[in-house]
């Protein structure tokens, strides 16, 4: 399965999915890595590693259909045929995930539906929660919503911050991306409505 990871930044998960990749048994190879910021450090180090990159820069189009449409040129003439989003900071028109729906992953850093959006960990210190972690789901137009392909839970420390939580359950999404993207390129799972059956529990 030709996949392309998404990324704007750092990319560790990115790093997590084409390790795994590499695995002989993989049901998905690593096609292209793009980037919507052609600076981010995620898309030098994939380049260093010898994988397909691109970078198309949303700042240079009028809108986000003119960006995306833009990707969709790049994704078809790479043949590919599912996309990972991994830490990529653009919201998608219902256009573009349309055309992705069933063949799009994103990894979110919170037990879903608990946290959408940004300052995950921040906010979960602050509503005392115990438990936390990091979801694998489909994409679908609404932000941070979707199928869930896999969850792991972390337990909150008292002397949690915002930046040792995130350390532990970024650990936790590097462990869990591949094996959603497993899971889902294997066809292992099937989407019925907003619910994955036969995912992992413990993932
Ligand atoms: C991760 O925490 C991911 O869950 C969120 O953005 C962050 C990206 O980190 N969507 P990285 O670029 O994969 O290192």
């Amino acid at each position: 399965l030709r996949t392309a990871i998404l990324i704007s930044g750092r990319g560790s998960n990115m790093d997590a999915l084409i390790a795994a990749a590499r695995a002989p048994d993989y049901p998905a190879e690593v096609a292209l890595v793009l980037s919507n910021r052609p600076d981010a450090p995620g898309l030098s180090r994939a380049k260093a590693m010898g994988m397909a990159t691109a970078a198309v820069d949303h700042k240079i189009y009028a809108g986000r259909e003119e960006f995306e449409r833009s990707l969709q040129l790049l994704l078809e003439a790479h043949r590919i045929e599912f996309l990972c989003l991994a830490g990529f900071m653009r919201m998608l028109t219902p256009w573009f995930v349309s055309r992705w729906s069933g063949r799009m992953l994103n990894i979110h850093p919170s037990l879903l539906p608990a946290y959408r959006g940004l300052d995950t960990h921040e906010r979960a210190l602050k509503d005392g929660v115990k438990i936390h972690g990091c979801t694998a789901h489909f994409v679908v137009p609404q932000l941070d919503e979707g199928p869930i392909v896999a969850q792991a839970a972390v337990r909150v420390a008292d002397d949690d911050t915002p930046e040792s939580l995130a350390a532990r359950v970024l650990q936790e999404e590097h462990r869990i991306y591949p094996l959603a993207l497993r899971l889902v390129a294997s066809g292992r799972v099937r989407v019925e409505g907003n619910r994955v059956l036969g995912a992992l529990r413990d993932a």
